[in-house]
Protein backbone atom coordinates (compact mmCIF):
# COMPACT_ATOMS: atom_id res chain seq x y z
CA UNK A 1 0.00 0.00 0.00
CA UNK A 2 1.11 3.36 -0.86
CA UNK A 3 -0.29 6.06 1.97
CA UNK A 4 -3.32 4.00 2.62
CA UNK A 5 -3.90 3.50 -1.54
CA UNK A 6 -3.60 0.46 -3.38
CA UNK A 7 -0.21 -0.01 -5.73
CA UNK A 8 -0.73 -0.52 -8.66
CA UNK A 9 2.59 -1.62 -11.02
CA UNK A 10 2.74 -1.96 -14.75
CA UNK A 11 5.08 -4.07 -16.81
CA UNK A 12 5.62 -2.34 -20.20
CA UNK A 13 7.57 -5.33 -21.32
CA UNK A 14 7.89 -3.81 -25.41
CA UNK A 15 10.39 -2.80 -26.81
CA UNK A 16 8.19 -0.90 -29.14
CA UNK A 17 7.97 1.94 -26.83
CA UNK A 18 4.48 3.86 -27.58
CA UNK A 19 3.57 0.25 -28.88
CA UNK A 20 0.08 -1.23 -28.63
CA UNK A 21 0.27 -2.90 -25.42
CA UNK A 22 1.95 0.20 -23.60
CA UNK A 23 -0.89 2.18 -25.06
CA UNK A 24 -3.25 -0.37 -23.22
CA UNK A 25 -1.28 -0.91 -20.59
CA UNK A 26 -1.42 3.17 -20.12
CA UNK A 27 -5.54 2.89 -20.49
CA UNK A 28 -5.54 0.06 -17.31
CA UNK A 29 -3.17 2.64 -15.55
CA UNK A 30 -5.75 5.45 -16.37
CA UNK A 31 -8.57 3.10 -14.72
CA UNK A 32 -6.41 2.42 -12.02
CA UNK A 33 -5.98 5.59 -11.13
CA UNK A 34 -9.71 6.47 -11.68
CA UNK A 35 -10.24 4.02 -8.72
CA UNK A 36 -7.75 6.07 -6.45
CA UNK A 37 -4.82 3.25 -6.94
CA UNK A 38 -1.61 4.90 -6.44
CA UNK A 39 0.12 3.48 -10.46
CA UNK A 40 3.64 3.46 -11.18
CA UNK A 41 4.54 1.90 -14.99
CA UNK A 42 8.06 0.25 -15.34
CA UNK A 43 9.42 -0.32 -18.86
CA UNK A 44 11.79 -3.15 -19.48
CA UNK A 45 13.41 -1.19 -22.20
CA UNK A 46 14.80 1.29 -19.25
CA UNK A 47 16.80 -1.59 -17.40
CA UNK A 48 19.10 -4.24 -18.24
CA UNK A 49 17.79 -8.09 -17.66
CA UNK A 50 19.87 -10.84 -18.85
CA UNK A 51 18.75 -14.34 -19.00
CA UNK A 52 19.07 -16.89 -16.30
CA UNK A 53 22.27 -18.89 -16.67
CA UNK A 54 20.26 -22.04 -14.96
CA UNK A 55 23.47 -21.69 -12.88
CA UNK A 56 21.33 -22.62 -9.61
CA UNK A 57 22.76 -20.36 -7.62
CA UNK A 58 19.49 -18.98 -6.08
CA UNK A 59 18.87 -22.47 -4.62
CA UNK A 60 21.08 -21.70 -1.75
CA UNK A 61 19.58 -18.29 -0.40
CA UNK A 62 16.56 -17.77 -3.40
CA UNK A 63 18.94 -14.56 -4.44
CA UNK A 64 19.98 -14.74 -8.55
CA UNK A 65 23.85 -14.54 -8.68
CA UNK A 66 23.15 -11.74 -11.98
CA UNK A 67 23.20 -8.71 -10.94
CA UNK A 68 21.43 -6.42 -12.96
CA UNK A 69 18.24 -4.46 -13.26
CA UNK A 70 16.10 -7.78 -12.68
CA UNK A 71 16.71 -6.84 -9.00
CA UNK A 72 15.19 -3.40 -9.15
CA UNK A 73 12.03 -4.82 -11.29
CA UNK A 74 11.84 -7.30 -8.43
CA UNK A 75 11.84 -4.97 -5.54
CA UNK A 76 9.12 -3.25 -7.16
CA UNK A 77 7.29 -6.51 -8.20
CA UNK A 78 6.99 -7.39 -4.58
CA UNK A 79 5.96 -3.82 -2.86
CA UNK A 80 2.88 -4.00 -5.15
CA UNK A 81 -0.51 -5.10 -4.72
CA UNK A 82 -1.68 -5.29 -8.33
CA UNK A 83 0.66 -5.90 -11.37
CA UNK A 84 -0.24 -5.61 -14.84
CA UNK A 85 2.03 -7.11 -17.15
CA UNK A 86 1.47 -6.07 -20.72
CA UNK A 87 3.95 -8.02 -23.05
CA UNK A 88 3.33 -8.49 -27.35
CA UNK A 89 3.36 -11.58 -28.91
CA UNK A 90 6.64 -12.58 -30.83
CA UNK A 91 7.64 -15.87 -32.54
CA UNK A 92 4.00 -16.83 -31.14
CA UNK A 93 5.16 -16.35 -27.63
CA UNK A 94 5.79 -13.58 -24.87
CA UNK A 95 8.43 -10.98 -26.28
CA UNK A 96 12.45 -11.82 -25.61
CA UNK A 97 12.28 -9.35 -22.75
CA UNK A 98 9.75 -10.27 -21.20
CA UNK A 99 10.83 -14.21 -21.12
CA UNK A 100 13.75 -12.93 -19.60
CA UNK A 101 12.45 -11.49 -16.49
CA UNK A 102 10.18 -14.34 -16.35
CA UNK A 103 12.62 -16.83 -16.25
CA UNK A 104 14.93 -14.58 -13.85
CA UNK A 105 12.02 -15.16 -11.58
CA UNK A 106 13.37 -18.95 -10.92
CA UNK A 107 15.01 -17.47 -7.55
CA UNK A 108 11.18 -17.28 -6.42
CA UNK A 109 10.58 -20.66 -7.76
CA UNK A 110 13.67 -21.62 -5.38
CA UNK A 111 12.31 -19.78 -2.55
CA UNK A 112 8.98 -21.68 -2.43
CA UNK A 113 9.94 -24.62 -3.53
CA UNK A 114 13.61 -25.67 -2.77
CA UNK A 115 13.88 -23.13 0.33
CA UNK A 116 10.34 -23.61 1.14
CA UNK A 117 9.89 -20.08 2.19
CA UNK A 118 7.11 -17.58 1.29
CA UNK A 119 7.95 -15.39 -1.56
CA UNK A 120 5.80 -12.47 0.65
CA UNK A 121 6.96 -12.13 4.10
CA UNK A 122 4.39 -10.24 5.55
CA UNK A 123 1.27 -11.65 3.32
CA UNK A 124 -0.50 -12.67 6.30
CA UNK A 125 -1.02 -8.41 6.47
CA UNK A 126 -1.51 -7.82 3.41
CA UNK A 127 -4.57 -8.05 0.74
CA UNK A 128 -4.04 -10.56 -1.59
CA UNK A 129 -1.83 -9.20 -4.52
CA UNK A 130 -3.45 -9.57 -7.90
CA UNK A 131 -2.54 -8.89 -11.28
CA UNK A 132 -3.65 -8.86 -15.23
CA UNK A 133 -2.03 -10.19 -18.29
CA UNK A 134 -2.11 -8.00 -21.67
CA UNK A 135 -1.01 -8.69 -24.90
CA UNK A 136 -1.68 -8.14 -28.59
CA UNK A 137 -0.17 -10.25 -31.88
CA UNK A 138 -0.55 -8.77 -35.57
CA UNK A 139 -2.49 -12.06 -36.22
CA UNK A 140 -5.34 -14.29 -35.69
CA UNK A 141 -3.85 -17.47 -35.69
CA UNK A 142 -6.03 -20.22 -33.19
CA UNK A 143 -3.47 -20.20 -30.06
CA UNK A 144 -1.49 -17.60 -30.96
CA UNK A 145 -1.71 -16.10 -27.43
CA UNK A 146 -1.48 -19.80 -25.60
CA UNK A 147 1.80 -20.04 -24.75
CA UNK A 148 2.19 -16.57 -23.46
CA UNK A 149 -0.66 -16.90 -21.14
CA UNK A 150 0.90 -20.43 -19.99
CA UNK A 151 3.47 -18.51 -19.24
CA UNK A 152 2.37 -15.07 -17.71
CA UNK A 153 0.13 -17.32 -15.21
CA UNK A 154 3.58 -19.25 -14.13
CA UNK A 155 5.12 -16.08 -13.49
CA UNK A 156 2.58 -14.61 -11.54
CA UNK A 157 2.30 -17.72 -9.31
CA UNK A 158 6.20 -17.53 -8.67
CA UNK A 159 5.48 -14.12 -7.84
CA UNK A 160 2.58 -14.96 -5.45
CA UNK A 161 0.05 -12.96 -7.87
CA UNK A 162 -3.37 -14.11 -7.73
CA UNK A 163 -4.28 -14.44 -11.24
CA UNK A 164 -7.24 -12.47 -12.07
CA UNK A 165 -7.96 -12.26 -16.01
CA UNK A 166 -6.15 -11.45 -19.55
CA UNK A 167 -6.98 -8.96 -22.20
CA UNK A 168 -5.55 -10.82 -25.70
CA UNK A 169 -5.91 -8.73 -28.89
CA UNK A 170 -5.23 -10.45 -31.93
CA UNK A 171 -4.94 -8.28 -35.77
CA UNK A 172 -3.91 -5.52 -33.76
CA UNK A 173 -0.27 -5.28 -35.71
CA UNK A 174 1.03 -1.70 -37.00
CA UNK A 175 2.62 0.58 -33.85
CA UNK A 176 -0.23 2.36 -32.41
CA UNK A 177 -3.25 0.27 -34.45
CA UNK A 178 -4.73 -0.67 -30.88
CA UNK A 179 -5.99 3.34 -30.74
CA UNK A 180 -8.26 3.32 -33.40
CA UNK A 181 -10.31 0.09 -31.18
CA UNK A 182 -12.19 1.92 -28.75
CA UNK A 183 -13.93 -1.02 -27.06
CA UNK A 184 -10.72 -2.51 -26.14
CA UNK A 185 -9.51 0.97 -24.65
CA UNK A 186 -12.60 1.30 -22.54
CA UNK A 187 -12.36 -2.47 -21.51
CA UNK A 188 -8.76 -2.29 -20.41
CA UNK A 189 -9.63 1.01 -18.78
CA UNK A 190 -12.70 -0.80 -17.06
CA UNK A 191 -10.03 -3.65 -15.73
CA UNK A 192 -8.04 -1.54 -14.24
CA UNK A 193 -10.72 0.78 -12.32
CA UNK A 194 -12.19 -3.43 -11.33
CA UNK A 195 -8.38 -4.58 -10.54
CA UNK A 196 -7.84 -1.77 -7.68
CA UNK A 197 -11.35 -1.12 -6.61
CA UNK A 198 -11.55 -4.82 -4.49
CA UNK A 199 -13.86 -6.55 -7.98
CA UNK A 200 -12.56 -8.55 -9.95
CA UNK A 201 -12.26 -9.45 -13.44
CA UNK A 202 -12.16 -12.97 -13.46
CA UNK A 203 -14.81 -14.21 -15.68
C1 LIG B 1 9.89 -9.99 -33.80
C2 LIG B 1 8.40 -10.01 -33.92
C3 LIG B 1 7.75 -11.22 -33.95
C4 LIG B 1 6.36 -11.26 -34.06
N1 LIG B 1 5.74 -12.48 -34.07
C5 LIG B 1 4.41 -12.54 -34.14
C6 LIG B 1 3.75 -13.80 -34.15
O1 LIG B 1 4.37 -14.86 -34.04
N2 LIG B 1 2.41 -13.83 -34.25
C7 LIG B 1 1.67 -12.68 -34.35
O2 LIG B 1 0.45 -12.77 -34.44
N3 LIG B 1 2.27 -11.46 -34.33
C8 LIG B 1 3.61 -11.36 -34.25
N4 LIG B 1 4.23 -10.15 -34.23
C9 LIG B 1 3.41 -8.90 -34.28
C10 LIG B 1 3.21 -8.28 -32.90
O3 LIG B 1 2.65 -9.18 -31.99
C11 LIG B 1 2.31 -7.05 -33.01
O4 LIG B 1 2.91 -6.10 -33.88
C12 LIG B 1 1.99 -6.40 -31.69
O5 LIG B 1 1.05 -5.37 -31.90
C13 LIG B 1 3.22 -5.81 -31.03
O6 LIG B 1 2.86 -5.19 -29.81
P1 LIG B 1 3.62 -3.88 -29.32
O7 LIG B 1 3.24 -2.77 -30.27
O8 LIG B 1 3.13 -3.65 -27.96
O9 LIG B 1 5.07 -4.19 -29.36
C14 LIG B 1 5.62 -10.06 -34.13
C15 LIG B 1 6.29 -8.83 -34.10
C16 LIG B 1 7.67 -8.80 -33.99
C17 LIG B 1 8.39 -7.47 -33.94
Amino acid sequence: MDNGRIKCLGLACSPRLNGNTSILLEKVMEGAAAAGAATEVVRLVDFSVAPCRACDGCFTNGKCVVKDGAADIFTKILEADRIIMAAPIFSMGMNAQAKALVDRSQQFWATRYVLKEPVIQDSHLRPPRRGIYISAAGTNLPGVFDGALRTARYFFKMLDIQWDSSYCFPLTDKTGVINSNTEALETVFQAGTLLTSGGSNAS
